[in-house]
């Protein structure tokens, strides 16, 4: 069910279930998360049975502020303190070493774990609650709140659709970044970029103090991350994503495709058919961020086979976008 997540009295019920092992789906400024007490073995394997996905992929689990961190990290090296102090509360996940004997289930089995500090209020609310519950909850471990493979949501609606009416959704409006966070190994002696987010490359290295590196550019391989597999965050539509003039070019040559296509382009084109569904792309990534999920979701509910995506522009503040819609494009 859907309550609302800025009465106070709801958030009080859903810190309850969480400390009784329940889950509860909340909102973050980037995506609605799964969230269950990340300390609980059996409600973390809650979580991995609802989304379907493998015990062994590591989850975030999500603390109050910087302080937090303690029962969960070890050693935090000063590049990962200064990225914390910039952008925490925020929308940044850092890999830490993980503390022997603690949230073992949540981080997959993993020696590290990912701690996030959210900054939506419903979040921060839950997770001061969560403190204060009896017994004490000391961090949530949330993956977005979809099923394996599938688009996160960015709407407590989007939550209800992939889990039903039985979950507890704490609804707090659409999500303002609308991509997942920005994710940086700081396990491996110097930051390392896992997963791209709204956080230009640019940014987090004047805030780490030095170069943010490319897995690629380390000896052993990195993790099991499932934000990071080939082919996820898919529609059920079919997404290509193409230039202008491609898009240009396939729009004179569809035939009876067109019915069941839909376009979301920032260029202005010409479109053949009243039954293809348009939608322009905004001009700003920020605010192309904020609605991609929703906007596939949408495609999606109006039953079209093809989505025909305009590739986004190179600048660095696409990072995140380019790379959702890329693995979109993979499925
Ligand atoms: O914005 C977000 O990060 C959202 C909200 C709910 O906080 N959460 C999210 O969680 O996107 P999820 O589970 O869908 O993606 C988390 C990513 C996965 O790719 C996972 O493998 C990676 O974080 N991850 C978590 N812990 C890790 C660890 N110890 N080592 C490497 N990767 C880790
Ligand atoms: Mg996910």
């Amino acid at each position: 069910m859907i309550v609302d997540g800025s009465s106070a009295a709801a958030i009080d019920q859903a810190a309850r279930a969480l400390a009784a092992g329940e889950l509860v789906a909340f909102p973050t400024e980037t995506v609605y998360g799964l969230g269950a007490d990340a300390a609980s073995e059996a409600a973390v394997a809650r979580i991995f049975a609802a989304k379907g996905r493998p015990s062994d992929h590591p989850l975030i689990v999500h603390v109050a502020d910087a302080d937090a961190i303690t029962p969960f990290a070890g050693a935090v090296p000063a590049f990962a303190q200064r990225l914390m102090r910039s952008f925490w509360p925020g929308p940044l996940t850092l890999i830490l070493p993980r503390r022997e004997g603690v949230a073992a289930a949540a981080a997959g089995g993993q020696t590290s774990v990912g701690l996030r500090c959210p900054s939506h209020p419903v979040a921060q609310a839950l997770l001061r609650a969560c403190a204060r519950a009896e017994p004490r909850v000391n961090g949530l471990a949330a993956p977005s709140a979809n099923l394996f493979g599938r688009v996160s949501p960015t709407t407590a609606l989007h939550v209800q659709a992939e889990f039903g009416e039985a979950l507890m959704v704490l609804d707090g409006g659409a999500c303002q970044v609308g991509i997942e966070s920005t994710i940086v190994d700081c396990t491996r002696g110097a930051p390392v970029l896992l997963r791209p987010g709204v956080l230009t490359r640019a940014e987090l290295e004047a805030a780490a103090g030095q170069p943010l590196l490319s897995p690629g550019q380390l000896p052993q391989a990195s993790p099991r991350a499932s934000g990071t597999l080939e082919a996820h965050y898919a529609p059920e539509a079919k997404l290509r994503l193409m230039d202008a003039r491609a898009l240009r070019t396939a729009l004179e040559v569809l035939g009876p495709q067109a019915a069941q296509l839909a376009i979301y382009a920032r260029s202005a084109l010409k479109v053949p058919s009243s039954k293809i569904v348009f939608r322009r792309m905004p001009d700003d990534a920020r605010e192309v961020a904020r609605q991609l999920f929703a906007v596939l979701r949408d495609f999606d509910a109006q039953g079209v086979r093809l989505i025909w995506v305009e590739a986004p522009p190179d600048g660095p503040e696409w990072d995140g976008v380019r790379d959702r819609l890329q693995r979109a494009s993979a499925a």
